[in-house]
């Protein structure tokens, strides 16, 4: 049966090949954005452009904006909600707090309220590795608990798990936590690391490598992550949080020589310390993930990253 699905923060990075892979299997998708600065908003007007060029509409406003919602959802008639809007970024946490507080629990209230009208309607939505803080068994597991924060932006997405496991119990709306693990590929966010290293690295410039380079992170290419959202649009389970990630932690030393290689240029590295909200690892065990969604990442670092810089030289100018 052709679905018909709202997919907040389509202009992003994630919810514009979201949009794409479901509008190509034959879906019906309408995306929502507010084109917010945090990052270029001439990117975020680009991946609109491209959406719309494949049929894919994109109301501009903002889920902050309870009443829009109510009307889009009674005039719309959606059969699933992909909540991906949100402010995204550990760092930014601790300059904006404020900023995180309103996209992402305010924000995600005002989604929570409207679907408790819709109990047949599925809502999946963005968790994030972070929620496991200052966990230090690894791999992280989604039976783990997650009770020590790391950054705000941890708790606010811990808090989405909260609310959407008490209006699930409240209002028995069926609600799908997703916890990406450092998503990365084409038409990604210029705010993070494979982002900025490729650009630095490009126009040799140094790059800021934080803990001396002792961190390792479980870098998942956009293409799994997509295939794992969909799937979880398809189970339609009744409340449940899965981990998508690739299953094999990279060390940053590593990942910057696999950068080096492809593009073919050293890097400068300025050597830092542990940035305050950093977590030294994330590693993602996707056994649940595996037997409930077949989720079985299939892209290397390697692979990946080539994608990225392709793209990437041909758009240097977000
Ligand atoms: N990319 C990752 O590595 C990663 C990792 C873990 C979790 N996540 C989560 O996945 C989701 C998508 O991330 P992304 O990487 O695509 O980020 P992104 O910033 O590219 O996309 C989010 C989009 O939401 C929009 N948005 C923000 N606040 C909004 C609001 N109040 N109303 C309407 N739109 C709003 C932004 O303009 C942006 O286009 C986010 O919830 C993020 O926290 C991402």
């Amino acid at each position: 049966m052709q679905k018909k699905i709202l997919v907040t923060g389509a202009a992003g990075f994630i919810g514009f090949h979201l949009a794409q892979y479901l509008k190509a299997r034959g879906d019906d998708v309408i995306g929502l954005d507010n084109f917010n600065d945090y990052y270029s908003p001439a990117l975020k007007r680009q991946r609109a452009h491209f959406l719309k060029e494949k049929g894919i509409a994109l109301v501009e406003g903002d889920i902050c904006n309870g009443r829009m919602l109510h009307d889009l959802m009674e005039r719309q008639h959606f059969t699933h909600v992909v909540n991906l809007a949100a402010q995204a970024g550990v760092r930014y946490s601790l300059t904006n707090p404020q900023a995180y507080i309103k996209a992402n629990i305010e924000g995600f209230t005002n989604i929570l309220e409207v679907c408790r009208n819709y109990p047949e309607t599925p809502l999946i939505y963005a968790s994030s590795s972070s929620v496991y803080g200052r966990n230090t068994k690894v791999p992280f597991d989604v039976q783990d608990r997650v009770d020590h924060q790391a950054s705000l932006y941890g708790v606010t997405k811990k808090t989405n798990e909260l609310l959407a496991d008490t209006y699930h119990h409240l209002y028995n709306i069926p609600v799908t936590g997703l916890r990406f693990f450092t998503v990365y590929g084409p038409w990604g966010r210029p705010d993070m690391a494979y982002y900025s290293f490729t650009k630095a690295i490009m126009l040799e410039q140094p790059i800021d490598v934080y803990n001396y380079g002792k961190l390792k992170r479980d870098f998942t290419y956009i293409d799994d992550i997509v295939k794992g959202i969909v799937a979880a649009i398809d189970l339609g389970a009744k409340c449940e949080l899965f981990n998508l990630g690739n299953n094999q932690p990279v060390s940053l030393e590593e990942f910057i020589e696999t950068l080096e290689t492809i593009i073919g240029k050293k890097a400068i590295r300025r050597f830092l310390p542990m940035q305050a909200g950093d977590v030294l690892e994330t590693y993602a065990d996707i056994s649940h993930s595996q037997s409930q969604l077949k989720f079985i990442p299939q892209t290397s670092l390697k692979q990946g990253l080539e994608r990225f810089v392709d793209w990437y030289k041909q758009n240097t100018s977000y």
